[in-house]
């Protein structure tokens, strides 16, 4: 269990999570935590380090690649590793790693465990009911877990109760019959973005009565597609349906898997072990359920925590608390710097780059310009917050579609986030959670929707980012100034990343967009950049 862990020192250790969504944690030089991403070091999306733990195509990357990471690692760590937090029971990789950090312990972590730690150990809580749920992943040995709780209090983790079922697999799976999504470049019939597009369907659909009951079959009896299919007389397989039965299908499998969770939350919540909940695990990406869970709370009076990485680009960082035992209200920029930081001043020559005040960023944004943001380290987790953003001004009514048709290259019907400063936010929201990682999904105030059509999900919501003085300044600053020139103070933020690549991190990807894409801008610390041509 994860409070048995013994404490290791922090700057001796270096936790490796090698499935999809790979990512190390450990102590850099300059004693900070680091959680570096693989998928932004290879610019592979969800980039898998060991090839034998993922059955999916296209996330394999090269042992070139494997080698190059672990170099750059071990040029950053501040101490000399002597124990190496892997996922891997088999440990695939041991020998490679141990090329570059010889004679080091290995000790294996669970999947829901370092989830649970990932949460638990960075929130501000002192006692919560954690719930970690996604796609499914191993204990310490071979058995695979889907759906756990936990209890956390007295800074340990106790596992609660185990589920026989999974609410992430059944929530994409159905994404794979619907025309309007297309699959990543992992597999067509469990693609790691299904759950976020069709999640991004929902707010078109309706619920249909009739097909309730045997959408919770599906999810929490392991009946499969072709069951539900002939339960509700709709035919589910690849690409099959489109139009309002693939929107209401994705709204009634929305409201099943809200229900199924709330059922396992309220169970726990009865027996009075704490009001407080932590949700973890891929499905707490999931921002409408959040935002339902997140009101139900206040209501009773507890409070809910989700942090950035929830799903399994965490799970390095959980891995790393658990035999740390560091608890500590983390920053998400906690990745890496920009890689190519070095060529800097020679872009700036190239690009004849001017300096650029947070006013003139703001003219631009108000001029209806579309401008990329790099600064500093980057930000975990699959959510841009500010530092490899791009963002530009809501209210214009047609930036949706010009961003999804000519920047983002993406599906007409996902929606776009909206970042306000805390103290506006109930100005232009309703049922506001602060949310410095994009958590929650409140509604847009009815008389602001026509005002911030991009923003304004077809149902209303809007995935939220507040921002608090202490929190993101840049973001801060320019809210500030729009509030100050009686503008709206909501701003438009989507990641910064080429077509169908992780979220960017050299300015070298940001210059390729800038010149390749209708972006107008980019502000890389202080400076901005014109299209060079
Ligand atoms: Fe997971």
């Amino acid at each position: 269990m994860a409070n048995m862990k013994q404490k290791i020192d922090p700057a001796n250790i270096l936790s490796l999570y090698l499935s999809h969504d790979a990512a190390a944690t450990y102590i850099d030089k300059d004693d900070k935590i680091k959680v570096l991403e693989y998928e932004r070091f290879v610019k592979q999306r969800y980039g898998a380090f060991t090839h034998t733990m993922s059955n999916r195509e296209g996330l394999g990357t090269t042992d070139e690649q494997r080698r190059d990471f672990l170099q750059y690692i071990k040029d950053s760590v501040k101490g000399d590793i002597k124990t190496i937090v892997i996922n891997d029971p088999n440990l695939h990789d041991g020998p490679l790693i141990q090329e570059y950090f010889p004679n080091v312990e290995f000790k294996i972590a669970s999947h829901h465990d370092a989830h649970a730690a990932s949460g638990a150990y960075t929130s501000e809580l002192n006692d919560a009911i954690l719930l970690s749920f996604d796609g499914g992943g191993y204990d310490d040995g071979s058995n695979v877990c889907f759906t756990r709780t936990y209890l956390y209090k007295d800074n340990k983790i106790q596992r609660l109760n185990d589920y026989n079922f999974s609410l992430g697999i059944p929530y994409g799976h159905l994404a794979k019959c619907i025309k309007e999504i297309k699959a990543g470049p992992d597999c067509e019939d469990h693609s790691l973005v299904y759950s976020g597009k069709i999640m991004g369907l929902c707010g078109y659909g309706n619920i249909r009565e009739e097909w309730i009951q045997p959408m919770f079959n599906y999810y929490t009896q392991g009946n499969s597609l072709s069951i539900l299919s002939k339960e509700i007389n709709l035919t589910l397989e690849l690409n099959s349906i489109e139009g309002q039965d693939a929107y209401d299908l994705a709204a009634t499998s929305q409201y099943v898997f809200e229900q199924s969770g709330f059922a396992i939350i309220n169970d726990l919540i009865k027996s009075d072990l704490s009001l407080n909940v932590i949700l973890v695990g891929g499905c707490a990406l999931n921002v409408l359920f959040n935002q339902k869970m997140a009101h139900t709370l206040k209501e009773a009076g507890g409070t809910l925590f989700v942090p950035p990485y929830p799903n399994d680009c965490g799970l390095s960082l959980g891995q790393f608390l658990l035999y740390t035992k560091i608890k500590e209200k983390l920053s998400p920029y906690m990745g890496f710097d920009i890689l190519d930081r070095d060529k800097f001043d020679d872009y700036k020559k190239e690009y004849k780059a001017t300096k650029c005040s947070v006013s003139q960023l703001v003219d631009h944004i108000k001029d209806g310009k579309i401008i990329g943001i790099l600064q500093g380290e980057s930000e975990i987790g699959p959510r841009a917050l500010g530092n490899r953003s791009i963002i530009c001004d809501p209210s214009i009514k047609d930036m949706k579609d010009i961003l999804n048709s000519k920047v983002k290259f993406r599906e007409w019907y996902r929606p776009f986030a909206p970042v306000c400063r805390l103290e506006d936010s109930n100005t232009y929201f309703d049922d506001v959670f602060e949310s410095d990682f994009m958590s929650y999904a409140p509604e847009v105030k009815k008389e602001y929707r026509d005002v911030l059509p991009s923003i304004a999900h077809i149902d209303g919501t809007a995935r939220l980012q507040t921002v608090s003085k202490g929190g993101h300044k840049l973001f801060y600053n320019i809210l500030k100034e729009l509030k100050e020139r009686n503008e709206i103070p909501v701003i438009l933020n989507t990641s910064f990343n080429i077509k169908g690549a992780p979220i960017l991190t050299t300015i070298e990807d940001a210059l390729y967009v800038l010149d390749n894409t209708e972006m107008d801008f980019v502000y890389i610390e202080g400076f901005i950049f014109k299209k060079k041509i």
